[in-house]
């Protein structure tokens, strides 16, 4: 059985103060949430103070990208992962579209941070999706699955065990435009059986598959009652404390 995953992309959004606010809100919120993970992405600059207010809560953190190695050294600007696992993460972000889009993210550079993610430790939530236009030209899947083979080129069956796929199609994202269930299901369906073609039957059925794109309190039960659909990365809808709590808590 897979554990679904509920994960709240803050993206770049909140000072100090309203994350801790947030963060303090939703503890209470989703304390009885034994269904599922429960991760939260705030941006780097809260991830330790966020962490030590999440201390003995059941709410995972996760950041929103990081460095493609962990050797310390001159590169300015960059957080290795064992830094943020030594601020207290236990999940990061990787090859979000809007990085792939407006920061020169590939998926060479998404290869690259879910290794160095894996040798720090932490679970690697690596992102896929693809354009309208590539979906209106039927190419949707060649995109997802160059995607997916360039990410997890080199990791094993067994690394495969902290890697988390999260399908979101990027006309989706922020625009209020939710891929259907049966939309979300096929592509599902279709990583999954992409996984399995290069990992093996068993890292495919032990992979957890979330859907990103306007997740909302009012789609997500529909969208999680697809077999392969096995939790969500919600951004715009997990900023409220009130409505992320509603998606985490979903059945
Ligand atoms: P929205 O939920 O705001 O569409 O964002 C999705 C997303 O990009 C999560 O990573």
């Amino acid at each position: 059985m897979r554990k679904p995953v509920i994960a709240g992309n803050w993206k770049m959004f909140k000072l100090l103060n309203e994350a801790v606010e947030t963060v303090l809100a939703l503890k209470p919120l989703v304390a009885n949430a034994n269904h599922c993970e429960v991760v939260i992405a705030p941006v780097f600059t809260v991830l330790k103070t966020i962490s030590d207010r999440l201390e003995g809560s059941n709410i995972k953190l996760a950041a929103q990208d990081c460095a493609i190695q962990n050797d310390f050294g001159a590169h300015t600007g960059e957080v290795a992962p064992v830094m943020l696992k030594d601020a207290g993460c236990s999940h990061v972000i990787v090859g979000h579209s809007e990085r792939r889009q407006f920061y020169g993210e590939t998926d060479e550079s998404v290869n690259w941070k879910s290794m160095a993610a894996l040798a720090a430790e932490l679970t690697a939530i690596v992102c896929v999706g693809e354009h309208l236009a590539e979906r209106e030209s039927g190419n949707a899947e060649d995109v997802v699955r160059t995607q997916l083979e360039g990410g997890l080129s080199g990791l094993t069956a067994n690394d495969l065990e902290r890697i988390i796929i999260a399908y979101e199609p990027v006309w989706a994202i922020g625009t209020g435009k939710t891929a259907t269930p049966e939309q979300a299901q096929e592509m599902h369906g279709f990583i999954r059986n992409c996984i399995g073609n290069t990992h093996g039957e068993n890292a495919a059925e032990g992979m957890r598959i979330l859907y990103g794109g306007s997740v909302k309190p009012d789609n997500i039960s529909t969208l999680m009652s697809q077999p392969d659909v096995d939790g969500a990365l919600v951004g715009g809808a997990s900023l409220e404390a009130e409505s992320f709590a509603k998606i985490v808590n979903y059945r």
